[in-house]
C-alpha cells in the first residue's frame, strides 16, 4: 500500500511540474510574440493620388449669395426626359452658372458620387487633365425624390448639391 501511495504522489508531482513547464513556455512565447512586432510598409501612392491634396468638406460663406469660386466647385444638376421605362436622365456639370471648372493635369474635378435619396448610385472617377467634371445617367426618380452630388476637387477640396426631382 505503501509503494502505491507513493507512486500516486509521484504521478501528481509529475502532473504539477509538467504544467508549470508548459505555463513557463507559454508566457516566453507572449514576450516573444510583442517585441517581434514590426510596423506595416504603407502602400506608395500613385502619381494622380500625390495631386490629390485636399480632401476638405467646403459650404457657401454666404447662401444667398456664393462666389464665383463657390459656383465654380458647386455641381448643377438637371434633368431631362423619362424614358418608356420611367429613368428619367440626370446631367451634372460642374460649376454652376456657366462657370465651369478648370480640367488641367494638375487641377480637375477627380471624383463624383451621384445619391438618390441618400442611397449612392454612381462613383466615378476621373482621369486628370483629359475629362470634364461632367456626366448624365438614367435613374428611376419619382416626384420629391432627392438626388445628390458630391464632387471632389484635387486643390479645392470637396463640394456637394442637392436638388429635389419634381
Ligand atoms: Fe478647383
Amino acid at each position: 500500500m505503501k509503494r502505491l501511495e507513493m507512486l500516486k504522489t509521484m504521478g501528481i508531482a509529475t502532473i504539477v511540474v509538467t504544467s508549470g513547464i508548459g505555463l513557463l513556455s507559454s508566457c516566453e512565447n507572449k514576450t516573444a510574440k510583442t517585441v517581434a512586432a514590426v510596423p506595416e510598409k504603407q502602400p506608395e501612392k500613385s502619381e494622380r493620388e500625390k495631386l490629390i491634396v485636399n480632401r476638405q468638406e467646403n459650404t457657401f460663406a454666404d447662401p444667398e449669395n456664393p462666389t464665383k469660386f463657390e459656383l465654380k466647385h458647386t455641381p448643377e444638376i438637371t434633368f431631362g426626359e423619362a424614358d418608356k421605362n420611367g429613368f428619367t436622365q440626370i446631367f451634372i456639370t460642374v460649376g454652376s452658372d456657366g462657370i465651369i471648372h478648370p480640367t488641367k493635369n494638375e487641377h480637375w474635378i477627380d471624383f463624383m458620387k451621384v445619391f438618390v435619396n441618400n442611397k449612392e448610385i454612381q462613383n466615378i472617377e476621373f482621369t486628370n487633365g483629359v475629362i470634364r467634371g461632367y456626366n448624365s445617367c438614367y435613374a428611376p426618380l419619382k416626384n420629391t425624390d432627392k438626388v445628390k452630388v458630391i464632387i471632389g476637387c484635387n486643390i479645392h477640396g470637396i463640394w456637394q448639391s442637392e436638388v429635389e426631382f419634381v
